[in-house]
């Protein structure tokens, strides 16, 4: 193994029940632990990243029943399904545990002998509210007007006699633990429920289940008349994995455990696992870091509901980058998230196809164009350029901080603070400009703008690892992905080019949301005539209760529909060149930078003259069928005011980005 767990990193997400098929918040807890730990790979960390299901208890039998399966049919399917979905939304865990695994269920036996040795665990008669669904029992004040807050149904009286851990015995250590180690638990929110929760007294923890009740689970070791309760079985996979006690996993990795969880589970890990653990001997892990839900329309996912969201769906839809890129910056870790189908296209539309989707394309067109692709290295840096890599380097600091924080959306807008001002810097470089006039400085420029493309390629790879390649490829870069760390990028004028730089086509086209077939509730569901019926008796008004699938809204003379207009895409545009076209009194020939450059031909010539339009902000519409006028092909149109004195151009109240949108 070589280094010690100072250079360790281990990541866990929860496992799975194995009652429901993968869903998108399934998805994004993955996603997170795969990011970060792509993250730590590439600042040089060992990393074991570590997912897998879990397969015992109630809820397991009572789907496998339903199913009409044996529940080992059942579980083997079921587990099998989760182990395939992750490779194909490009997650990259290290192993993936099974709480049916002869290993694991020895490492549980083991711990259940330690901690019976200890005393810790005694046999009683209890009695309590029981929800099946969380596989758990709730105090009355946990409650919410009776019932299970997460599954909003009524809790199960159960009365029998059990097998119970001296939790209570744990309480004042792990207040104390807590309190000294203020980001055991974060983000802080959560530490503070936990810690609110602990200022009642903590009852002992029911862990065993008779096996006249429940037979699928792992026996208690000291009464085989018991099988193990789900959740004392399930926590101690993140040991197991590790191969607990004597592992080389265990010794490296168990020093720097940090697990990924929803706010859902934040008792069992936030208090009873710390708990287990004291009570085992072993130390606590380091962080447990805790995310908010995916609502779906503000309300929860359910099968009953039909709003499950299925990550292949959307992946398959819009690309595995822009799935993760969208779910990642749209949730603030620790708060919950509204789904929906639109921000993702919005979020495509805009961060992807526009500012990073632009950068790339331009910054290589022009590469291609003025050098054939053949940059020279260059070390002439201005003041300006300077300007640029240091802005550069800060990101790359901060971002390094705001990962191992897991403020991921902060992390994802400081880079795009920086793709916005490389953006920026093109605009005021203006290598077109340059290309007729110092062909020295236009390679420094462009230098300097593929040395952030390389910087923002690295910073976006543990979140868009195929986008990060390619680009990285794009720049002709002899190592590329995992292989270019993240203390390589500080460092301009290192690239290692092994071939020249290349166009590519768009790494994201535009996309349109797709109304008709993609409810906004229904991830990629279709609408049933069915649905669209009951909705309308229901007197819903949200975009559900629109017209059916090819039915005509009633026209009205003159008026055109929300969709229609929604498909004009208009934008912000900058003149760059204007010149007056031969044999032509009207036309003027326009070269616009709309977050690409775009010659429009527009009749303002009796107007404007050409000098006073570069520079000018307009506006245009730019996707227009290309016509060709006097022998040039128009692509787009400039907007104007037209009265009986002339034509007036309709230009921004501030100075806007290039290619910002009009909406
Ligand atoms: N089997 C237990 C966990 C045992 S860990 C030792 C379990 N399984 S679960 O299948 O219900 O998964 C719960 C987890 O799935 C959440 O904590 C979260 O990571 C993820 N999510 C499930 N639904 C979610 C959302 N709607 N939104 C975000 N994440 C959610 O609990």
């Amino acid at each position: 193994m070589g280094k010690n767990s100072q250079d360790s990193f281990y990541i866990t997400t929860p496992i799975y029940y194995v009652n429901a098929e993968p869903h998108i918040g399934h998805a994004y807890t993955t996603i997170v632990a795969d990011v970060i730990a792509r993250f730590y790979r590439l600042s040089g960390f060992d990393t074991f990243f570590l997912t897998g299901t879990d397969e015992h208890g109630n809820k397991v039998v009572e789907a496998a029943e339903k199913s009409g399966e044996t529940v080992k049919t059942y579980v083997d399917r079921i587990s099998q399904i989760f182990k395939e979905t992750w490779p194909k939304i490009n997650i990259k865990h290290d192993y993936f545990v099974r709480t049916t695994d002869k290993n694991h269920k020895d490492t549980v036996s083991k711990i259940l002998s330690q901690v019976y040795a200890k005393g810790d665990i005694y046999f009683s008669e209890y009695e309590g509210k029981y929800c099946i669904g969380c596989e758990r029992f709730y105090t009355d004040t946990e409650l919410l007007n009776g019932k299970c807050p997460i599954h909003l149904a009524e809790p199960k009286i159960i009365s029998e006699e059990n097998y119970f851990f001296r939790m209570s015995n744990y309480q004042e250590w792990l207040i104390n633990y807590i309190k000294s180690n203020p980001d055991f638990i974060r983000p802080e929110r959560y530490r503070n429920e936990v810690i609110a929760f602990l200022r009642e007294p903590l009852e002992d923890l029911c862990i065993s289940r008779p096996k006249t009740r429940l037979s699928w689970g792992i026996p208690l070791p000291f009464d085989d008349n018991y099988v193990t309760y789900v959740w004392f079985d399930a926590l101690i996979n993140y040991i197991s994995a590790l191969g607990y006690p004597d592992g080389d996993l265990f010794k490296k990795f168990w020093p720097v455990a940090q697990h990924i969880i929803a706010k859902d589970i934040l008792k069992p890990h936030g208090i009873f696992w710390p708990c287990m653990l004291k009570a085992a001997g072993i130390e606590p892990y380091q962080h447990l870091n805790v995310h908010g839900y995916w609502n779906v329309n503000m309300g929860k996912m359910s099968k009953s509901l039909g709003n499950i969201v299925k990550p292949m769906d959307l992946a398959t839809k819009y690309g595995l980058d822009a799935f993760r890129y969208f779910l990642l910056r749209d949730m603030v870790f620790g708060l919950d998230s509204d789904f929906t189908e639109e921000s993702l296209v919005k979020r495509f539309n805009s961060d992807l196809a526009n500012d990073l989707g632009n950068l790339i394309s331009r910054s290589m067109n022009m590469v291609v164009k003025y050098f054939d692709g053949k940059l020279k290295p260059s070390s002439q840096f201005k003041e300006e350029d300077i300007r640029l890599q240091d802005a550069s380097y800060r990101v790359v600091e901060e971002y390094k901080d705001m990962m191992k924080e897991f403020t991921f959306h902060k992390a994802l807008i400081i880079v795009w603070e920086l793709i916005g001002k490389a953006n920026k810097y093109i605009d005021t470089m203006k290598p077109w400009s340059l290309a007729t006039q110092n062909q020295e400085r236009l390679n420094t420029v462009l230098n300097a703008v593929t040395e952030v493309i390389k910087i923002v390629s690295v910073l976006l790879w543990p979140f868009m690892p195929h986008t990060a390649e390619k680009i990285q490829h794009q720049l002709g870069l002899g190592i590329v992905g995992e292989k270019l760390p993240l203390n390589s990028v500080k460092k301009w004028g290192e690239m290692q080019r092994v071939r020249p730089l290349s166009k590519a086509a768009a790494l994201f086209p535009r996309v349109e949301h797709d109304r008709e077939l993609t409810p906004p509730s229904l991830g990629s569901k279709k609408i049933k005539e069915q649905d669209l019926k009951e909705d309308k008796k229901k007197g819903f008004s949200s975009g559900m209760a629109g017209p059916k699938v090819g039915e005509k809204v009633k026209e009205e003379p003159g008026l055109i529909s929300l969709e229609d207009f929604q498909q004009l895409d208009i934008r912000v545009g900058t003149i760059k060149e204007a010149d007056t076209i031969p044999g032509s009194k009207k036309l003027l020939k326009l070269v616009v930078d709309i977050g690409e450059e775009r010659t429009i031909v527009a009749g303002m010539a009796a107007y404007y003259q050409t000098n006073d339009l570069i520079n000018k902000q307009v506006i245009v519409i730019a996707n227009l069928v290309p016509v060709t006028l006097m022998g040039v092909e128009s692509r787009g149109m400039i907007l104007a005011a037209e009265d009986e004195k002339g034509v007036y151009l309709l230009i921004p109240d501030k100075e806007s980005k290039p290619g910002s949108k009009i909406r």
